[in-house]
């Protein structure tokens, strides 16, 4: 039986408390399904322990966490302080910055995977849209672009005046476009016709960074012939995204345009709480929910947990194919099942998901819903 080392990062607010969640649903699954076990470390990081101790993790942690874990599951970084003003450190940055963003860049975790899947049972604002209609993957450069570090600010940079440089690689572009066409080829297809697709996002008709990747795409997508290539600017997809989401399977982008393109996607999958998410390389991979740390409704017990609970099933979904550990892709599936079940029962819902058809529904807290998801593995769904 193997032992898989797990880096559990709670970061900030809720992250705190939908961590431990995610972690319980993972203990009652090892048990279930038995085969594996999972050992976790867990360490302190973010705006919160900046403030204590003036670094924003251990160094016990971030040893820990890039070169002894098998897998990483972060919660949130963004602490705030007495008065309400978020954590920064000196050179500006939020406090956490090296442990969200510098894990991607250090670990090369390229891909960053947001599946936007609407379930049954989960309001969205889309109108004439059933659950059927919603589930794509969207697959988001993570190391370059817009928000890599910049080495030093540009000299041309004035008080009034500043550069933000956007750096797009042939390398950072090709190897996240293979990400997405094999993603593509290991899924169902889009949900209008089944056709296995991949769609992609950027704004080639006026940025030589994004001719680039959009050359890169087609290049990855020539080795890939049974995947079928479409495009979009992304200022037209944004459109065509709420118009008719069934006609996308799988979509990726540069690092800037993917992550506003993957917070439209909670936006229809019902809304951060149910966004989970990975930032994957070739060794590493972190965990982590789309949704930030929510500092004010920590502590309330409110929060939905279901964005880290799915998180910590992708996680263990790539832990499997990494290991070719079978009981680990079953766990996760495990795991997605009584989600889905949990949802389209509908009863045990936290707030965020009582509108609509369910707004008569008493909010469930974030330990009830967890409970229930855990009552369902521990049944057998
Ligand atoms: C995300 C977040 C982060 C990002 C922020 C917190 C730096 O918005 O994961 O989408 O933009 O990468
Ligand atoms: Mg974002």
């Amino acid at each position: 039986m193997r032992t898989y080392k797990i880096a559990l990062l709670p970061g900030d607010g809720i992250g705190r408390e939908v961590i431990p969640e995610a972690f319980r649903v993972l203990q009652a699954v090892e048990h279930s399904v038995s085969g594996f076990h999972l050992d976790p470390h867990e360490f302190e990081c973010g705006g919160e322990y900046y403030l204590k101790h003036g670094r924003e993790w251990s160094s016990e942690a971030e040893e820990f966490t890039k070169n002894e874990a098998d897998a990483v599951l972060l919660g949130a970084v963004g602490g705030i302080t007495a008065n309400g003003e978020s954590i920064r450190r000196p050179d500006g940055h939020l406090a956490g910055y090296s442990v969200v963003i510098g894990l991607r860049i250090e670990l090369e975790l390229f891909a960053n995977v947001r599946p936007v899947k609407l379930y049954e049972g989960v309001p969205t604002p889309l109108a004439n849209k059933e659950y059927h209609h919603v589930n794509m993957i969207m697959v988001r450069e993570n190391t370059e672009g817009l928000y890599a570090p910049q080495d030093e600010p540009s000299r041309a940079s004035t008080s009034d005046m500043v550069i933000d440089k956007r750096v797009i690689t042939k390398k950072g572009s090709m190897r996240v476009c293979d990400h997405a066409f094999s993603v593509a080829s290991k899924s169902a297809g889009a949900p209008i016709d089944g056709v296995k697709r991949v769609t992609c996002v950027d704004k080639s008709n006026l940025l030589a960074g994004c001719q680039l990747f959009r050359r890169s795409f087609d290049e990855v997508g020539e080795r890939y012939p049974d995947i079928s290539r479409d495009y979009a600017y992304v200022d037209a997809f944004t459109q065509w995204m709420i118009r008719r989401p069934e006609y996308y399977n799988v979509v990726v982008a540069p690092n800037a345009f993917g992550d506003i393109i993957t917070d439209l996607g909670a936006a229809i999958q019902g809304g951060l709480g149910m966004a989970p998410a990975g930032s994957i390389g070739t060794k590493h991979a972190v965990f982590e929910p789309v949704h930030g740390s929510a500092p004010k409704y920590y502590g309330r017990n409110v929060s939905n947990p279901i964005a880290a609970i799915l998180s910590a099933a992708m996680m263990l979904d790539w832990l499997g194919r990494k290991h070719s550990d079978s009981k680990l892709q079953a766990a996760s599936s495990t795991i997605e099942e009584c989600v889905k079940a949990v949802l389209e029962e509908g009863s045990i819902r936290t707030y965020d998901l009582c509108i609509d058809r369910w707004k008569s529904v008493t909010p469930s807290s974030t330990t009830e819903v967890t409970d229930a998801i855990i009552k369902r593995v521990k049944e057998g769904v």
